[in-house]
């Protein structure tokens, strides 16, 4: 994959993302709030700034003009004890402890803001960081209908959602930024963050905490959907895998359960179980593979079997060597688990 292919999964033109992956671009409430809180911080330093120069500079030319003053020997005026400075240094006192006081405030509302979309009873997203990609699970009181996905979250728009987020491994970060601020995932911990989008769209995430060398590469999606549409994809979602129609995608299936692929891998509906990597399950409907890494096209499907670690060097997914009728027949099986 060439820089400009990487470039733009980066910005999620590849994995079709509505907006550009950006906490000053906000799809939600949350992501509002801190938005309007960023540019109010940021127009209040640039006139703090703006007025720091400008005092800098008139300070420069009256220094300039006492030196001057002083090479003719004309008298110099006594720097320390003339009344007007004593004002002008209360005066800038005064207005940077009422500053520093709102920013304070609006912060405070700000973040009680946040907290304040808690909703009873409200759809739970159970997200583990792994290095490095997304274990998401969709909770529910039967454990039947629990849903079991990676690396791409689908939302319904206008309702909060509660995510419980924990880690299998080292410290990550969970961070959508044109929805919410970022919440941490820590090993043998549950934090909670909420989550809403006000509009339809796919929404790039990535991980905020240095987690390893494929940090970098640790992306996941959000998609955020009406609810009818939702449904309609957590009930699709909740199907085991389909079984296999043609002899190809047959063979497929069998060079799936009986290498190395279900040491690692889940496919509900077949004896792969295993949780150690992703849950295959409806892998074709995912827009990318390796956590947003390479768009999922039959060709990188095919390089990221056959040689993860130059597209994702120090992945835990080993290369495996198949021929390449065996190869044809995994690709036809992996596709059609839509
Ligand atoms: Cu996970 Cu950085």
């Amino acid at each position: 994959m060439n820089a400009t292919s990487r470039l733009a999964i980066a910005y999620g033109v590849l994995a079709g993302c509505s907006r550009a992956q950006s906490a000053l671009h906000p799809a939600g409430p949350q992501a509002g709030r801190i938005a309007a809180l960023w540019w109010l911080m940021f127009w209040v330093s640039a006139a703090v700034f703006g007025a720091v120069v400008v005092g800098l500079a008139i300070a420069a030319v009256r220094g300039r003009r006492r030196g001057q003053a002083d090479v003719t020997g004309a008298p110099v005026a006594n720097g320390g004890d003339e009344p007007g400075k004593v004002a002008v240094v209360t005066v800038c006192t005064a207005v940077t402890v009422v500053v520093i006081f709102v920013l304070l405030v609006v912060s405070v509302m700000t973040d009680r803001g946040l907290a304040m979309l808690a909703t009873h009873d409200p759809l739970t997203v159970e997200v583990t960081g792994h290095q490095w990609w997304w274990e998401v699970d969709y909770d529910d009181s039967t454990p039947s209908q629990r849903v079991t996905t990676a690396n791409e979250i689908h939302i319904p728009v206008g309702q909060p959602v509660l995510f419980k987020l924990t880690s299998r491994d080292v410290i990550h970060s969970f961070w959508i930024p044109n929805l919410h601020g970022k919440t941490d995932l820590i090993p043998g911990y549950v934090t909670r963050t909420w989550i809403q989008a006000d509009v339809p769209g796919t929404f790039r995430g990535q991980c905020a905490e240095f987690c390893g060398v494929q940090h970098a590469h640790m992306a996941l999606v959000v998609v955020a959907e009406p609810p009818e549409k939702f449904q309609a994809w957590l009930a699709q979602q909740r199907q085991p895998a389909a079984a296999p129609a043609e002899p190809l995608a047959q063979r497929g299936h069998d060079v799936f359960v009986t290498g190395p692929c279900v040491l690692c891998h889940a496919i509900r509906g077949t004896i792969a179980m295993s949780r150690a990597g992703p849950d295959l399950t409806h892998l074709a409907t995912r827009g990318t593979l390796a956590a947003g890494t390479i768009s999922n096209t039959p060709g990188h499907l095919a390089g990221w079997i056959l040689d993860p670690q130059s597209a994702k060097p120090g992945a835990l997914m080993p290369a495996t060597s198949l021929g390449s009728e065996d190869l044809q027949a995994l690709l036809a099986y992996l596709g059609m688990l839509r």
